[in-house]
């Protein structure tokens, strides 16, 4: 694995940077971009439409960059045999915040797919309730911590 990851070192960092602009960035897009335009529309189930669909679409897009994340993750841990330096306690807070991260990012899927049941079925306050807590508190949540990974990260890429 030492080996790979000296050969392809550049591109192992750069699938792993572009992993997070998309995740991170694709979130805040969402959150402060398109979900106020939304919420500009008069009709309470057409808001909801629109942001169960445009969830949907985002999260399509994410979850494979979380999957890259993760391998190039796996592949530069081992790569720089980061257990074994100085540097191992920002290597384990970076594990720890891609699983919340990660967590907290599943339960956003199953309660967009919950809301979208609720839509067909014409229950749009059981539709808002599965979407109250995505946008005010786990898009947000994801937000602040994909932002001080990527600190952590800045702190490596300088140390290592
Ligand atoms: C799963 C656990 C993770 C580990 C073990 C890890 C490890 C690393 C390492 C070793 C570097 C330095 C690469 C180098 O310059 O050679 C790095 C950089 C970086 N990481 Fe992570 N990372 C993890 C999760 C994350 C997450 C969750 C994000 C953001 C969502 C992230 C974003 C970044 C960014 C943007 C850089 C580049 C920083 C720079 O070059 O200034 N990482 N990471």
């Amino acid at each position: 694995m030492s080996e790979i990851f000296a050969e392809y070192k550049t591109i192992i960092v750069f699938l792993h940077v572009i992993s997070a602009v998309v995740w991170v960035g694709g979130m805040i897009a969402m959150r402060y971009a398109a979900h106020p335009s939304f919420m500009a529309l008069e009709s309470g189930e057409e808001r909801l439409k629109r942001i169960v669909h445009a969830l949907k679409r985002l999260f399509i897009i994410v979850f494979p960059f979380t999957m890259i994340l993760l391998v190039t993750a796996v592949i530069m841990l081992i790569g720089y045999d980061l257990k074994t330096t100085e540097y191992a306690s920002l290597g384990y807070a970076k594990e720890g915040i891609w699983s919340i991260m990660f967590i907290n990012f599943f339960v956003m899927i199953l309660r967009r797919n919950r809301a979208a049941v609720f839509l067909e079925k014409g229950d749009v306050a059981g539709a808002k309730f599965s979407m109250a807590l995505v946008g005010k508190y786990m898009i947000p949540l994801n937000i602040i911590l994909g932002i001080v990974a990527i600190f952590l990260g800045s702190m490596l890429s300088s140390s290592l």
